[in-house]
């Protein structure tokens, strides 16, 4: 790299909620900068409270072996901890202190160990802070985005989502066995937070009756008809897959808690229950609802998301040597390539009205509530 600074020293986080594929990014990263580069890895733990309370390890050749197929991280997250924001960790029966900025002490660690960059792993939360930590503290940042929601802007994929929408689909297609053994109307809630690809994929691979998605605000009366003309049709069950963000035309979306010391503390939940409840008072059907939780975001990343996480880490690693700070590895039309980091912050990607699956599913009768 004639000209440039080789780099000797680079830091590695995951933040955010975890998902399939963040091991094999944290391996590809340090293996590629230990072998190909001869650079030094350390691995922060807990993403940025690692960074603030000075938790981190020197990664070497066995740390990240045997960890490709690995779900969750071996590095540990946190989708609360914000160096501009931060609340000291609560002991255990103790109240919340008040959060203050600590990116001083972030900054220190950089310092300390000498980094050349931090690679940050993480969805929209973490790519925030991240430009954060590049404008406000002067760090070399790269990020890689991850998160089963697939709402990253400007990436087609991010890994974990191909993993989420496979359990996903096998949890809808057990569940079509009771529907159709008991004659019910079975109803799946699946994550995704504000945007509906994880309801729309999982919907539509295991052949969903109804979807139900954020983009598209529903009205049950249009979704009770829908079920009622199966069930006249001889189809004496219905499957519904709704998305934790869907809401009713003219209505809100379904809070089940507010995390106080988290950067987004809207969490959702309880759709699923509201819509069985009434499909069930609408139809006279008898209904019942699954909430697939946190098994999406669980297990070993299916095939797709281990090459794709392997090929963001190694261009990760590119644009670190090469010295191309501030930006985020993406997907753009199936090739591999970067943009600004700023260029996402704050902003989520959603199912857009004329996305060819949406219309696929359409085209196939399958019901959207409209
Ligand atoms: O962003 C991933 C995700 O699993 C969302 O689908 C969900 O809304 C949220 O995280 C749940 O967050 P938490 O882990 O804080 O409950």
């Amino acid at each position: 790299m004639a000209g440039k600074k080789a780099v000797r020293c680079v830091g590695v986080l995951t933040g955010g909620g975890d998902c399939p594929g963040l091991n094999a990014v944290i391996r590809s990263v340090t293996k590629t900068l230990l072998y190909d580069h001869g650079a030094t890895v350390y691995g922060i733990y807990d993403g940025y409270a690692g960074l603030v309370e000075h938790r981190y390890e020197r990664l070497d050749g066995p740390d990240v072996s045997n960890i490709l197929t690995r779900g969750g991280t071996i590095l540990g997250s946190s989708n609360k901890a914000n160096p501009f924001a931060y609340f000291p960790p609560q002991k255990i029966g103790g109240k919340h202190e008040p959060p203050h900025d600590a990116s001083a002490r972030a900054k220190a660690l950089y310092r300390k160990l000498k980094l050349d960059a931090l690679v940050c792993i993480g969805g929209d939360g973490t790519m925030a802070i991240a430009d954060g930590l590049i404008r406000r503290c002067g760090m070399n940042v790269v990020g890689v985005p991850k998160t089963i929601d697939n709402d990253l802007p400007q990436t087609d994929y991010t890994f974990g989502f191909m993993t989420a929408v496979q359990t996903a689909t096998e949890a809808i297609d057990r569940l079509h066995s009771t529907a159709g053994s008991h004659h019910r109307v079975m109803v799946a809630e699946v994550m995704g937070r504000y945007a509906g690809w994880l309801a729309l994929y999982a919907g539509a691979a295991s052949g969903a009756d109804v979807i139900l998605i954020p983009e598209i605000p529903y009205d049950m009366a249009v979704v009770a008809a829908y079920v009622k003309d199966r069930y006249r049709r001889g189809k004496r069950f219905s499957i519904v897959c709704v998305a934790e963000g869907a809401k009713p035309r003219g209505g809100t979306m379904t809070v089940e808690r507010v995390v106080a010391d988290s950067p987004d503390p809207i969490r959702l939940g309880g759709i699923g229950h509201k819509v069985a409840r009434e499909i069930e008072d609408l139809t006279g059907l008898e209904s019942r609802a699954t909430v697939l939780g946190y098994v999406q975001r669980g297990g070993t990343p299916c095939a797709f998301d281990r090459t794709l996480a392997t090929a963001y880490g190694h261009h990760a690693t590119e644009l670190v040597c090469g010295r191309r700070f501030g930006r985020l590895v993406v997907m753009r039309r199936g090739r591999i390539t970067s943009v600004p980091i700023q260029s996402i912050a704050g902003r989520v990607k959603k199912v857009p009205r004329n996305y060819p699956l949406l219309r696929a599913a359409q085209a196939v009768n399958t019901c959207f509530g409209r």
